[in-house]
């Protein structure tokens, strides 16, 4: 069932688990990501950004086809089909292409501009029925070319932003996209607290989920996280899924090299990554 984001996560906050985010990138991924959420019967946002909307040659098909599997397999648990850092442009693309939910990254902006462009986004968004996310500090690391510093966000700033009145905001406190490097020092929750205290009930969204440590994780729920992003893990298992069949030489035998077999070992992956997310946030019947 498509829906905005709004509920789910304010329910998440309250309830101190988390709903996460998986990035899709082609059939595959949404369709294992929806699978998974149903069995588990949890909440699930299915993230795009903009590069993997352009590889999937638009919006318009990812919306169109998220639909289509969102009815045709049946499931019923709350799904927010979500723009992730969008560009300025990028949210009235979704908009038009029928998201349910866009994030507006406006962090490289200066304030007054970033400010500017959240009122606006929000006034659009919330008259149209979606969820919008805003984003203070940037996300360390490289997502699909959106490169940012990793700082810390500012408490003051964040709060100036919560109450341009964006449903759910990330902020960065030290997270990076990617794979954390091995001299990486950890979340900064004397960050996450103040901006917790700052902007009262606002659930709060952890990007780069990649790799941090199950007890980091579960420290930032209790302080206000109720959205965790994750896109790496799930193209890293992919890969090695992928890559174990082909190299035992699978795809030689018989009519082992059909799409239909070649992808299913990297399809069960992404599977079981996003049920042990789906444990570890809490998220697991909570649909
Ligand atoms: P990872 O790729 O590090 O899991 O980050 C995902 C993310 O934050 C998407 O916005």
């Amino acid at each position: 069932m498509l829906v905005s984001a709004t509920e789910m996560l304010n329910k998440a906050r309250d309830g101190k688990y988390a709903v996460g985010q998986f990035n899709i990138n082609n059939l595959e991924w949404t369709k294992a990501v929806l699978l998974t959420a149903q069995k588990l019967n949890s909440p699930v946002i299915l993230g795009v950004s903009e590069g993997a909307g352009k590889y999937m040659t638009g919006f318009k098909t990812v919306a169109a086809m998220v639909k289509a599997m969102d009815e045709s397999l049946g499931i019923t648990v709350p799904v927010a089909l979500h723009l992730d850092h969008g560009t300025y442009e990028g949210c009235y693309k979704c908009i038009k292409a029928g998201f349910t939910s866009i994030m507006f990254d406006g962090s490289h902006f200066p304030i007054d501009e970033n400010v500017a462009k959240t009122t606006e986004l929000v006034n659009v968004a919330h008259g149209l029925g979606l969820s919008i996310e805003a984003e203070v500090g940037a996300i360390g690391g490289e997502e699909d070319g959106v490169i940012g510093k990793g700082e810390c966000a500012d408490p003051a700033e964040c709060k100036q932003i919560a109450d341009l009145g964006v449903d759910f905001l990330a902020a960065g406190i030290g997270n990076i996209h990617g794979v954390y490097p091995a001299n990486w020092e950890g979340l900064s929750f004397e960050t996450l607290a103040a901006i917790n205290q700052a902007v009262g009930e606002m659930p709060l969204v952890l990007h780069g989920g990649t790799g941090i440590p199950d007890d980091q994780i579960k420290k930032a729920i209790s302080l206000g996280v109720a959205k965790i992003n994750v896109n790496t893990e799930c193209q890293l298992v992919f890969a090695e899924a992928t890559r174990g069949y082909v190299e035992a030489g699978k795809d030689k035998q018989g009519k082992g090299f059909d799409p239909r077999k070649l992808l299913a070992p990297g399809f069960d992956a992404i599977c079981a990554k996003v049920e042990e997310k789906m444990r570890l946030f809490g998220s697991v019947d909570k649909a």
